[in-house]
């Protein structure tokens, strides 16, 4: 028996990335799966965005564990669409128990224009909020609402000051919006019986943090720097010897959180971080 045994995942952001890897575990401990994603390229963001073929393949993999899976091609900024996609895909897989708003962008750089910040805000704040909102009236005891928030999000504020830029800047206050966005909600639907947590990931091997803007962003001091030369920077500011997590690390908070393993955890801001927070706590910085 599946640790998910039975319940329904919707996630956004599934075509690739953590959203898959939470798809592909959630439905391997027993769960079918909502896999949503706009599959476009932002036009804020530099790296390359998924496509309608990567979100297929998410329904592969889930399918290939014998679970089903319902895919929906919609923007998390479009509520009114994002509502109609759920309630068609709630009616065709029977209910709704677990809600992971996943779908995020990171437009680093200091040449990025002022939409960086605002595109970011409107996906990651805004669009976690639609989804939640949308899935509510399908909730019932027992539910539980999962958040991705970021390591940036309980980091000390970070204005878009160095070498992240306004996309930079969206991203940290979308994350720190959320921790509080996960408070705030989990005292509503604590009566109800629905539980709402947050986790915290710190750099994870995905498009989103593997790519030259983000190596720039972290070494500023160099022209052209490569993967290698921001390994360096990603292994000194973590505690444990390690530069990114893996998709799979944080998946398997989520499929613990998703569980009834977890029933009564609700407000839990859970960092998954390698040491790196309370390395900066103790006095490390970048200088
Ligand atoms: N990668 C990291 O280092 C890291 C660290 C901490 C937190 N996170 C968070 O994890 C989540 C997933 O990140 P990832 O690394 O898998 O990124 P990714 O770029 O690999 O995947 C993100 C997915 O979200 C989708 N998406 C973007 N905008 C969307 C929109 N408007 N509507 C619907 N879907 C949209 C993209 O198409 C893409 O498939 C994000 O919320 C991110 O902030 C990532």
């Amino acid at each position: 028996m599946g640790r998910v045994e039975g319940k329904v995942v919707m996630i956004t952001g599934a075509a690739r990335g953590l959203g898959r890897s939470h798809a592909v575990r959630l439905a391997e401990e027993g769960a079918d799966v909502i896999a949503i994603d706009v599959c476009e390229q932002p036009s804020a963001v530099e790296y390359a965005s998924s496509t309608p073929s990567d979100l297929s393949e998410t329904a592969r993999l889930i399918e290939k564990s014998g679970r089903k899976a319902v895919t929906k091609q919609v923007d998390v900024r479009d509520r009114i669409g994002l509502k109609q996609a759920i309630d068609e895909a709630v009616a065709e897989l029977g209910r709704l128990d677990v809600v992971i708003p996943n779908a995020g962008i990171s437009p680093l750089g200091v040449d990025r224009p002022l939409s960086a910040f605002t595109d970011t805000v409107d996906i990651n704040l805004v669009g976690a909020m639609n989804t939640v909102h949308a899935a509510l009236p399908h909730l019932e005891s027992g539910a539980s609402i999962i958040l991705m928030g970021s390591v940036a999000g309980l980091m000390p504020r970070s204005d878009g000051g160095g070498a992240s830029g306004p996309g930079g800047a969206g991203y940290s206050f979308s994350k720190k919006m959320l921790d509080e966005y996960a408070n705030w909600l989990s005292v509503q639907l604590a009566p109800g019986g629905t539980r709402v947590n947050i986790v915290h990931p710190t750099n994870c091997a995905t498009e989103m943090f593997q790519n030259s803007a983000v190596y720039r962003t972290f070494r500023p001091d160099l022209e052209d720097p490569t993967p290698e030369d921001a390994e360096v920077t990603f292994k000194a500011i973590h505690g444990m010897p390690m530069a990114y997590l893996e998709p799979v690390d944080v998946s398997h908070a989520i499929v613990y959180l998703a569980s009834e393993e977890s029933r009564y955890v609700t407000g839990l801001q859970l960092k998954i971080d390698g040491g790196m927070l309370n390395k900066f706590a103790a006095g490390f910085s970048f200088g």
